[in-house]
This record gives structure tokens, sequence and C-alpha cells, in this order.
């Protein structure tokens, strides 16, 4: 079993769930992690709402399972170290909460809203900023006796002419942060065309001598990909985004692909409706049935996506509103 040492702690496995808004749920990460994921970490939420509002108003994004997920992470962003010298306060004066694992600190997001308010992919134009914001968070852990490691997950640049930014990577290395993270395209580029290996590589180069894991992402969609990812890239690991969407079981095969492990069967149509099931219910439990099935409209499609009468199915899912009528369009 491949490992990395996240600030001294210990993960079994190298392949990481990325963070997805709407994509994330904690049923979805717990699943996720069964199915061999090293570990799921939330989707980004804001650490001045954290601050500012408590945790209440964000704790549908921020909830976390210990018991189930093993190794959790809360992904937070914002521009301001105050917010997270404040967030992390508070996510410590949770009973649950409290337990996580990891910190990890968005610096990538290319979303407008995120970006105008300097936080996301904006710090990468002001690596201080950046830095200053690890500085705080390791501090305010510190502060209170929580031996959790801060993690870092940005993309090659703010600009489409950047291709890597080794300085930024230094930098927030050099203020403490426990592992990097790059996705392998620059803020204009969303998630279009091809992701960069050389600019990324780069920035792994960059931190080499700080002896923190380094993580590639971008694009990976099956084993050969994860390991040529890593290969080019020098990197300790991989994250999946996309192509994790509606397909947990990815984390098995790519994990078995890297281990040099016989690869397990593909889900059956069975299995993947299912699946699509388990995660509706599980999503249930934590709102309103109505609001789950509008929520999971994002992510139905990808768990039968290729099946036979797919076009149809997604069709009839979007405009279901109850998971008995689900069941019903899907037959179990
Ligand atoms: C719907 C969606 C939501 C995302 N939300 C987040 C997020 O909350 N935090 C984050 O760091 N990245 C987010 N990302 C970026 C992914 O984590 C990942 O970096 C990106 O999709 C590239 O990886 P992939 O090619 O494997 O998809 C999101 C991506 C998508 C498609």
């Amino acid at each position: 079993m491949n490992s990395v040492t996240i600030g001294g702690l210990n993960i079994s496995g190298n392949v990481v769930l990325s963070p997805m808004a709407g994509v994330s749920h904690i049923t979805y990460r717990g699943i996720c992690r069964e199915l061999g994921a090293a570990y799921a970490p939330t989707e980004l939420v804001s650490a001045r709402s954290i601050r500012y509002n408590g945790l209440e108003k964000s704790m549908q994004y921020l909830r976390i399972d210990p018991e189930r997920e093993k190794i959790t992470a809360i992904q937070l962003f914002g521009a301001d170290p105050e917010d997270f010298t404040a967030a992390i306060g508070k996510i410590m004066e949770d009973p649950v909460l409290s337990k996580v694992d990891i910190i990890d600190i968005n610096m990538g997001c290319p979303v407008p809203k995120v970006v105008k308010t300097g936080a996301g992919s904006a710090l990468m134009n002001e690596p201080e900023a950046a830095a200053a914001i690890v500085r705080a968070s390791k501090k305010a852990l510190e502060g209170l006796g929580k031996k959790v490691p801060v993690t870092v997950k940005t993309r090659i640049g703010y600009n489409a002419s950047d291709a890597g930014r080794p300085d930024f990577a230094k930098a927030v290395a050099d203020a403490g942060c426990d592992m990097l993270c790059v996705h392998g395209r620059t803020r204009p580029q969303m998630y279009a065309g091809l992701c960069d290996r050389k600019a990324i590589a780069l920035m792994r180069e960059a931190v080499r001598g700080y002896d923190i894991p380094f993580f590639a992402n971008g694009d990976v969609t099956d084993g050969p990909s994860a390991a040529s990812l890593m290969a080019d890239t020098g990197a300790d690991g991989v994250m999946i985004g996309r192509a994790a969407r509606g397909n947990p079981w990815i984390f098995a095969s790519v994990t078995a692909f890297l281990e040099g492990r016989e690869l397990p069967a593909e889900p059956s149509e069975q299995e993947r409706k299912e699946m699509l099931i388990r995660e509706l219910e599980g999503r249930c439990r934590y709102c309103d049935e109505d609001i789950a099935v509008r929520e999971f409209r994002s992510v139905m499609p990808f768990y039968v996506k290729g099946i036979r009468g797919a076009a149809k199915l997604k069709v009839r899912l979007m405009s279901a509103l109850t998971c008995e009528e689900i069941k019903e369009i899907l037959e179990i």
C-alpha cells in the first residue's frame, strides 16, 4: 500500500478525492473512503462566514464523520488571516469538528465571487498574503494544542500566461504548509483545456527541499492516467475530481493499478443504480427529502452515464421530486 505522511499524520494510500462543491457531501465522502480513497476533504467553506455567522450556517458543508471517514479534512477559503484564526477557533470548539485531521486551504478557486474577495486563486497573485494565511492557521492550531496539519490546494497560475508558480509554491512551503496539491490549469482555464504537467512539475521541484508530500491534480480518469501524472510531475499522489462524480469505484481501481494489483471488476448497471440510491438516501438523512433530491440533480447523471437508455433516464431523473420516484425510474 502506498502511503504518505502529512505533517506527522500517516495516510494509507495516495489517491484522494478532490474537493468539489455540491459533490463532496458527507455521505459521498464516506462511500469514497470505503472504496479506497486515502481521504476525502469537504468542499470549500468560507472562513469569514464561520467567523461572523458561526458554524451552524455552514454546517451542511462542514460536517464530518470521524468514525466512518477515519481521516477527515475540512477545506477553508478566505483572504484574511484573522478569518482563519477565528474560524479554526470555532471549529475546535465543536465536539465533532474538533476531531478533524487536516485543515486544507483553497488557493485555487477560479469562481469570480470568490476571486473578487482576494480568496481562492487570487491568492496566487499575493504569495505573501497566502503565506500569512498558512502561518495564521498553523499558529491558531498550535495555540489550541492541536497537531493538525495545514495543507494547500492551488493551481499552476492566476494568469493565462503562467506556466507554473514555483515562487508561490515556495512561499506557502516556507510558511509551513504540510502538503501542497497543484491542479495543472490556470485560473482563466477553469476546467477547460489540457492539464499542464510541466508546470506542475516546476512547482513540485520548487518544494522538493521541504520534505512535504506533493499531490498532482487534473484529468485523472483511471489507473494509467494517475500513474503517468505522478511520473511526469514527480508527485507523491493524486487528487481525482470530475471523474469521481457518480463513480466512487474509481478509487479502488486507481489504487489497485498503482499498487500493481489486479483491477476490481467494473460495477454493474444494477450496482451503479443501487449506489445512486444509497447516496441519495444518505443525503436525505441530513436535510428534507425535496432539498436532497434537488441538490442531487447535479450528481445523478454521472451515476447513469453510459448505461442503457441513459439519455432518457437522465431527463426523467431531473424532474423527479422524491426518492420513491427515483427508485421507480431506476426500477429498483
Ligand atoms: C463541480 C466542481 C466543484 C469544485 N469545487 C471545488 C472546491 O470546493 N474546492 C476545490 O479546491 N476545488 C474544487 N473544484 C476543483 C476540483 O477539486 C479539481 O481541482 C478539478 O476539477 C481538477 O481535477 P479533475 O480534472 O480531476 O476534475 C471543483 C471542481 C468541480 C468540477
